[in-house]
């Protein structure tokens, strides 16, 4: 049985919370990729195919031909910022992409000026902008990004929207009583509670007005039961949270195949220098226990030292992320690995990962509203948990562990879209090939 999956006609708004570098370095990227000035590489929807049938079948579409994704060219950009630097502007700060190929995608880029955004600078210790919505209450707030949703919407002959929080990374808190129920949260928005963050109110917006949210950073968010809820109730797909790129990418690839080995691991150090504006937001001590908790997350899902006390139950793991100016947006990661074998001899693996972080956190953003977009033609509402595939800290169902292994998470991916079209499951059981 397929889902039946409305086209996706019309032009497709991508708001962004955020005008830095991963959103920029999107955009432009995207724009480029248009005139033929690049490759869409690091994007699975645009290079990405989905064997069906028996491996002797031949049938490998692409998965842009296999579901009805919004092409490049439906695509128009906006989205808020507490600068009030226009996408190119802030590309050009960012030194993410050489000078001259923004030249090139100047006038896409120019025209999308931010809005003027929901920001507290309690949530975010190290920045602060003009660009900002000064009066009102947190509910005041929320009903004028749903108005400038509206007036983007109508400005742009925009048929449906998605949002992507690409904004800095907010501090570290949990789930307050404010948090549990719809009707506690919209209370909170009136009184404007401290515990709601500013991504919180975007997340609100974006769901009231039925769009679908993802979730970049690893700010709580929407992971809380009132807007989960809100999801459900207003037949939205949503996802989070932050996305998986540079050391964690790597951390998922390599444990998952210590283990099927079943080789013992006895530390994990990892340590990160960057320079670009994430990088200093993330030397705040609370914004960075946000991106701890989400990264450190990751092994112990993935190696179960419940499961294999003998490997695993002693992993010391330790991840520090450095600001250094020098590096820009080229971020260094090195990973010192203590491994052990046989009878439990030590061995030891060295990763230094010289990555750009945005170069592959904007093919994310790109597969991620292509995506979303298709779950919601789809009728998929609340966690869509197909698309873990793209973060650090998958967003799950109450009580369900979040798979963490990349080909795991990718095989669910693939599956989903092959339920969605009808077609088999691929369980790589292949005894039929031996009958
Ligand atoms: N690049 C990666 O590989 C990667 C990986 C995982 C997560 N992330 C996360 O993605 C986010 C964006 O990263 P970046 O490198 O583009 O950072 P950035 O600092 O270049 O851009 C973030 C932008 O958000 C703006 N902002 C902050 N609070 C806002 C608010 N309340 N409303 C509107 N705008 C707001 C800032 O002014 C800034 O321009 C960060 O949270 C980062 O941790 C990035």
């Amino acid at each position: 049985m397929s889902t039946t999956i409305a086209p996706a006609k019309g032009k497709l708004g991508i708001l962004t919370p955020g005008i830095g570098a991963v959103s920029t370095t999107f955009m432009a990227g995207v724009e480029a990729i248009k005139k033929g000035l690049g490759e869409p590489v690091g994007s699975l929807t645009q290079l990405g195919t989905v064997r069906l049938g028996k491996r002797t079948d031949n049938r490998v579409p692409k998965i842009k031909d296999f579901v009805p994704l919004a092409g490049l060219n439906q695509l128009v950009f906006g989205g808020w910022d507490i600068f009030e630097d226009n996408a190119y502007e802030a590309a050009v700060n960012a030194q993410v992409l050489e000078p001259e190929l923004l030249r090139k995608v100047k006038t896409g880029l120019q025209k999308v000026k931010p809005m003027k955004a929901v920001f507290d600078r309690n949530y975010v210790k190290r920045i602060d902008g003009p660009n900002v919505k000064s009066k009102g209450s947190l509910a005041e707030k929320a009903e004028m990004l749903m108005d400038d949703m509206k007036t983007f919407r109508a400005a742009n002959g925009v048929d449906r929207l998605v949002m992507i929080w690409c904004g800095s990374t907010e501090v570290f808190h949990r789930p307050a009583k404010v948090h549990q129920t719809l009707a506690a949260f919209e209370q909170g928005l009136a009184k404007s509670d401290p515990d709601i963050a500013p991504s919180q109110v975007y997340a609100y917006a974006a769901l009231k007005s039925g769009v679908p949210f993802a979730n970049g950073a690893p700010n709580l968010t929407h992971d809380i039961p009132a807007l989960l809820g809100l999801a459900r109730d207003q037949n939205v797909p949503v996802c989070g949270k932050d996305f998986k790129t540079g050391q964690t990418y790597m951390k998922t690839l390599l444990a998952p195949g210590l283990k099927a080995r079943m080789l013992g691991c006895s530390g994990w150090f990892s340590t990160n220098i960057l320079g670009n504006r994430d990088g200093e937001v993330l030397e705040d001590p609370g914004s960075f226990k946000s991106k701890e908790e989400t990264k450190l997350s990751v092994l112990d899902q993935i190696l179960q030292p419940n499961l294999y006390p003998q490997l695993y139950k002693d992993l010391y793991h330790s991840v520090k992320i450095n600001y250094y100016p020098p590096r820009g947006d080229q971020k260094e990661g090195w990973d010192n690995i203590d491994i052990y074998g046989w009878l439990g001899y030590p061995m030891q693996i060295k990763i230094d990962f010289l990555c750009r972080d945005s170069i592959l956190a904007a093919p994310l953003v790109l597969d991620l509203v292509l995506f979303l977009d298709l779950a919601q033609r789809a009728g998929m509402k609340g966690v869509q948990e197909w698309l873990s595939f793209y973060f650090k800290a998958p967003m799950t169902a109450p009580g369900l562990y979040p798979e963490h292994d990349i080909f795991i998470q990718l095989m669910k991916l693939k599956n989903t879209l092959r339920w969605m079209r009808g077609e088999d499951m691929i369980t790589h059981l292949g005894l039929e090939y031996y009958d």
